[in-house]
């Protein structure tokens, strides 16, 4: 499974990918709203992204109503770098958009997932990735993470002929919130998993890492004498 940081903050992404285990970037209107940029700062913002994610892909997410309006703001972004993924939220509008765009060599990356029904449309009208989410279905009482596993089921189940080159559609498990939603991702096959810096850092530590480590280095001190 890969990983992706579900970010805006630049100093996240460049610590992110000093790890060197990142895969990508997914932003939203949210994301970017907390970095405090204006609306005339959003498209530098995504080209600084793309540079510090050089070859990676990077999601920036139109807000456009209309489809017509989504097909020129996604061309217009995809025009900023070529890792950029234009991300829409499922709805007729962006369905139709989706397949203007996926014409013409663009990539999207359909968010606002909620189900299987809502993926499968996405993918057959040819989005290159398909954002189910987790967190944000537990908060309302729903298993989150069971609904993800369905999704990359039926998803997994058919090839639907775009990006299949690049092994697209591919499932990007978002509104991750803690490692254990990392794991069942993981478990079930899920292609990616975008996941915010606190959660990062969640899945790097365990309390038996620490504690090892502390013993190798007071019994290391022993050797050395130091
Ligand atoms: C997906 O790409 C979204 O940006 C994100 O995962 C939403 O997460 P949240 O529900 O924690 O806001």
């Amino acid at each position: 499974m890969k990983f992706f940081i579900d970010t805006a903050d630049l100093d996240e992404i460049r610590e992110a990918a000093s790890w060197g285990c990142l895969d990508g970037v997914t932003t939203n209107p949210s994301l970017f709203a907390k970095t405090g940029g204006k609306l005339e700062d959003f498209e530098p913002h995504m080209v600084k992204i793309c540079e510090i994610c050089e070859g990676l892909p990077v999601s920036a997410e139109s807000t456009a109503m209309t489809t017509e309006e989504m097909i020129a703001e996604g061309k217009r972004l995809a025009g900023l770098a070529p890792n950029i993924v234009v991300k829409l939220p499922i709805c007729a509008e962006s369905l139709a958009a989706t397949r203007a765009l996926a014409a013409e060599g663009v990539r999207v990356n359909m968010t606002l997932v909620f189900g299987v029904p809502q993926a499968i449309l996405a993918a057959r009208a040819g989005a290159r990735y398909i954002s189910p989410f987790v967190g944000r279905f537990d908060d309302i009482g729903e298993d989150g993470i069971e609904q993800l596993a369905n999704v990359v089921q039926a998803v997994h189940n058919y090839s639907y002929g775009y990006w299949d080159e690049e092994g697209g559609p591919e499932i990007i498990s978002a509104s991750i919130r803690t490692p254990n939603h990392v794991t069942q991702a993981a478990l079930m096959g899920a292609d990616i998993a975008t996941v915010p810096m606190a959660a990062l850092k969640k899945c790097l530590f365990h309390p038996l890492t620490k504690a090892g480590l502390e013993s190798f280095e007071a019994d290391w001190k022993k050797v050395t004498g130091k």
